[in-house]
């Protein structure tokens, strides 16, 4: 009788839990609220290559031919995706940015890429990148200027989604710079949503139009997410620990609003990876990579993948993380808890799996061990009854057999991040 009472509290108390956690569930974790932009495209998040934050806005050939924004980088690192396994593991999209015009429209009003620095034009290297199995990206801005101060859209939407489709483009990266107001700003962005669209060519549309909204109005997502295959958020990465922290405290910050908003066909950007520069220590390019992975993000590198040393290699092109990022489930995971300067966080996955990633953000200090019980983890679902968990980052291991009731330690370095993988087991 008495053990029967015990069991019959603790099955309560169990589904008071199970509860508690489904209600969080359905805050952050409910099905995307909007409908996605109709073209498509990125119904998991876009991988690729992207210039901006190792080759900024160098455009200095002469003193630095092998650094400066110019078709001979495309064309190298085209090169090297499509023989370096980097196409294979599915980054496809290379992409340029900011500072490959010439300083004036031509005559009939159409962009042009700068004829020094691309001699051959972007079609022809469109054409190339093609010939690579791989995908070709562009860049231009919804006002007046670009950030760089290069020909801004504004104006000429039309004209610039056709020039970008006749010449083989396959994503737009559209900056909000030298816009006069927010209506200017959201009508253009939708305005070019709608004249890609109308080319009939398959174009990705990324989109910085919440970041440019935030210091004035709370951006409307559900409005986003119609027109935008994914948006930037937050200011622009760094190669540095402390621009990744800052990208992940905004996350966390603000994931009520834009969690549930992504799903296939539209997506968060918390901005390009650095994996494989100067700036992070080996454990944080893998809380980098391991937390791009949770939070649905597109996989943007960027880096020399000419000069790239094997161990930042191998973590960018590791498959069971790419595979988390890619589930096609497409759920954003979110921050769980954080406690002692501890952070974890957790993704539904297809097939009922999980990814869970605990931080440790203590910057003093060796290692630290993080004991969590496994019922606290995928909405008190993950494990139930019961579980296999696999370590994938730092080093992939299998941990073995988990029951609801287990609990599971982990030792994290300091800025570094420990990525699991629970699966059901029976
Ligand atoms: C910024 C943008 C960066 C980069 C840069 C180019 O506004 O956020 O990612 O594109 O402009 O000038």
């Amino acid at each position: 009788m008495m053990t029967a009472t015990v069991k019959l509290v603790s099955r309560v108390r169990r589904l008071g839990c199970v509860l508690a956690f489904c209600f969080l569930a359905l805050f952050l974790w409910g099905l995307p609220g909007a409908r996605a932009l109709d073209n498509g495209l990125a119904m998991t998040p876009t991988m690729g290559w992207l210039h901006w934050e190792r080759f900024m806005c160098n455009v200095n050939c002469q003193e630095e031919p092998d650094s400066c924004v110019s078709e001979k980088l495309f064309l190298q690192i085209a090169e090297i995706m499509a023989s370096d396994g980097w196409k294979d593991v599915g980054y496809e999209y290379l992409c340029i940015d900011d500072c490959w015009m010439a300083p004036e429209r031509d005559s009939e009003g159409r962009l042009q890429a700068d004829p020094k620095r691309f001699p051959g034009g972007i079609r022809r290297l469109a054409n190339y990148v093609h010939s690579k199995g791989l995908k070709l990206g562009i860049y231009a801005d919804v006002g007046n200027k670009t950030c760089a101060g290069f020909p801004g859209s504004f104006g000429y939407y039309d004209i610039d989604a056709k020039t970008f489709a006749d010449w083989g483009v396959d994503l737009l990266k559209f900056d909000g710079c030298y816009c006069d107001s927010i209506k200017h700003l959201a009508d253009g962005y939708k305005h070019m949503s709608l004249a890609l669209n109308r080319t009939g060519r398959s174009i990705v549309y990324s989109c910085e139009w919440p970041l440019y909204m935030w210091p004035i109005f709370k951006p409307n997502y559900t409005e986003i997410r119609e027109y935008c295959n994914h948006w930037r958020n937050f200011a622009d990465v760094y190669d540095s620990w402390q621009s990744i922290r800052s990208i992940l405290d905004w996350t966390t910050s603000n994931q009520e609003s834009i969690v549930p908003v992504a799903g296939p066909g539209g997506w968060n950007d918390p901005d390009m990876l650095v994996i494989g520069n100067f700036g992070l220590s080996r454990d944080q390019q893998i809380t980098q990579m391991a937390l791009w992975a949770i939070m649905a993000a597109p996989l943007l590198m960027s880096n020399d993948l000419r000069h790239i040393c094997l161990e930042a290699k191998a973590l960018l092109q590791d498959k069971d993380v790419i595979a988390i990022n890619q589930d096609p489930l497409g759920k954003q995971g979110y921050r769980l808890r954080k406690e002692d300067n501890f952070e974890v966080w957790e993704r539904p996955l297809s097939n009922l799996a999980w990814a869970v990633a605990m931080v440790n953000l203590q910057e003093i200090g060796g290692p630290r061990s993080y004991t969590i019980s496994v019922t606290s983890l995928g909405q008190g679902l993950a494990c139930n009854p019961d579980c296999l968990i696999t370590q994938l980052l730092p080093v992939k291991r299998k941990l073995g057999f988990y029951e609801w009731t287990s609990s599971l330690k982990t030792q994290v370095n300091p800025t570094g991040t420990v990525l699991l993988r629970l699966e059901r087991a029976s």
